[in-house]
């Protein structure tokens, strides 16, 4: 049987595919080139399933997109307080090509914009090696070797006039020391990466799962990295148009002039449309409708409110303790965080006084725990063993590592409930 979401894919495309609005980016000479007519979407879970549609394969130069992942590169490299230093986060409101900086400090006002990206981009590594390690690095979020548009480049750089004058502007201020064309140069380059529509929302999905590639499994970046990253991608992303798609999408995103689009939606998916149309803010036009019916016909808008926890406790049962009387099982769900631990522990505090002493969390079904939840179960455990409780888990995963010496909580740790009960 054909899965539903490519036909649904093809469908969007077909819906969006008459609206021939909007310019391709002529600034560029070879992007001026380009048949305005392409049209492509990828949409790839972070389990890596990916379904496409249109022309997915075709080549396109990643100009602008490539900033939030050299953001992520130079965070990865450097550390967070030495990036900050250097390109705030604030939306500056104004179009990606603005000479602006910050007033006082220097700093451009995000890493979003040209004069952000252009400060980003050598930040990401020693001159000598720094684009093989933009290429490396690009190539580890989409999964495969990339290469470089060479005609792109040259034209790009034969004619990037503002971007040298952003360039100078940062070196008149100090906040560049390197040569202002040799730095603009590299900027170029790493705009000049070639991807396909698959190849961008490979990358978006390593950024939706936390800085791990889907297929690969390569973690790229830490998901410490990756949350600064989509917050400004969220913020910034969409430049002068950031407020209208936040509320209206509601997807982190960034657009590139070449007509690529990707958003990543955390902990779902990965999404990356190509139509080299352009609005006046630079964003590709049939791209931007397909992430508004996308946003409104999956609810896929980020602040639409999930309720994860309500399923943390799957089930909860009573078994004859191998060692007699009876045992509690809590059986334990999904992806646990706050929410998910604090409807645990209420549940338990609730109960305390009809619980046996023999308590069993199994979380054979728990495929994760964040570092909040895992330190709220561990406490409701210590506080279960000082009031006479026995604890047993079932944690063939290895999902909730033992806890510190220091802690006091020693409970057994065992491969299935079969192993504490009689009667499973
Ligand atoms: O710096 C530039 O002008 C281009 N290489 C990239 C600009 C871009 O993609 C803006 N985004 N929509």
């Amino acid at each position: 049987m054909r899965s539903p979401i490519p036909d649904y894919l093809a469908d969007v495309m077909t819906a969006c595919a008459p609206d021939e609005g909007g310019q391709v980016a002529d600034y560029i000479p070879e992007l001026a080139a380009v048949d305005p007519d392409q049209f492509a979407l990828c949409l790839t879970t972070v389990d890596g399933a990916i379904h496409e549609a249109g022309d997915s394969g075709a080549h396109f130069t990643i100009q602008s997109i490539s900033k939030p992942f050299v953001y992520a590169l130079a965070i990865q490299e450097l550390g967070l307080d030495a990036v900050l230093a250097k390109v705030d986060v604030e939306p500056s409101g104004e179009a990606f090509n603005e000479l602006s900086l910050e007033e006082g400090s220097g700093r451009p006002l995000n890493p979003m914009i040209n004069a952000g990206a252009i400060v980003t981009h050598t930040l990401a590594g020693p001159p000598a090696d720094r684009f093989d390690r933009v290429l490396a690095g690009l190539s580890a979020f989409a999964g495969r070797p990339l290469d470089v548009d060479e005609s792109v480049y040259a034209s790009e750089a034969a004619t990037a006039f503002r971007n040298y004058a952003i360039a100078n502007m940062l070196r008149g201020h100090g906040t560049i020391t390197e040569d202002p064309a040799a730095v603009v140069r590299g900027y170029t380059r790493q705009c000049a990466i070639r991807v396909t529509t698959k190849d961008l929302a490979l990358m978006a999905a390593t950024l939706a799962n936390g800085g791990v590639h889907p297929i690969t499994e390569e973690e790229v970046v830490d998901d410490a990295v990756v949350r600064q990253v989509l917050s400004v991608m969220t913020t910034c992303g969409m430049y002068d148009a950031a407020g209208d798609w936040l509320t209206t999408v509601g997807i982190p995103a960034k657009s590139g002039v070449s007509g690529g689009l990707i958003g990543a939606l955390p902990g779902q998916v990965g999404i990356a449309a190509f139509s080299p149309r352009l609005d006046e803010h630079g964003h590709s036009v049939r791209g931007e409708d397909v992430f508004r019916r996308l946003s409104r016909d999956m609810e896929l808008h980020m602040m639409n409110a999930a309720q994860p926890a309500r399923a943390t406790i799957r089930r909860t049962h009573t078994v004859r303790h191998a060692e007699g009387g009876d045992a509690r099982v809590y059986a334990l769900h999904g992806s646990i965080q706050f929410a998910g631990a604090e409807r645990l522990l209420r549940d338990l505090v609730s109960r305390a006084d009809e619980l046996p002493t023999e308590l069993v969390f199994d979380l054979s079904d728990v495929h994760a725990i964040n570092a909040t939840a895992r330190r709220m179960i561990l406490e409701v455990i210590r506080r279960l063993t000082l009031e006479g409780h026995h604890v047993t888990l079932v944690d063939p995963g290895d999902t909730l590592p033992e806890p510190d010496s220091g802690s006091g909580v020693r409970p057994d740790v065992v491969g299935s409930v079969g192993e504490v009960s009689r009667t499973a």
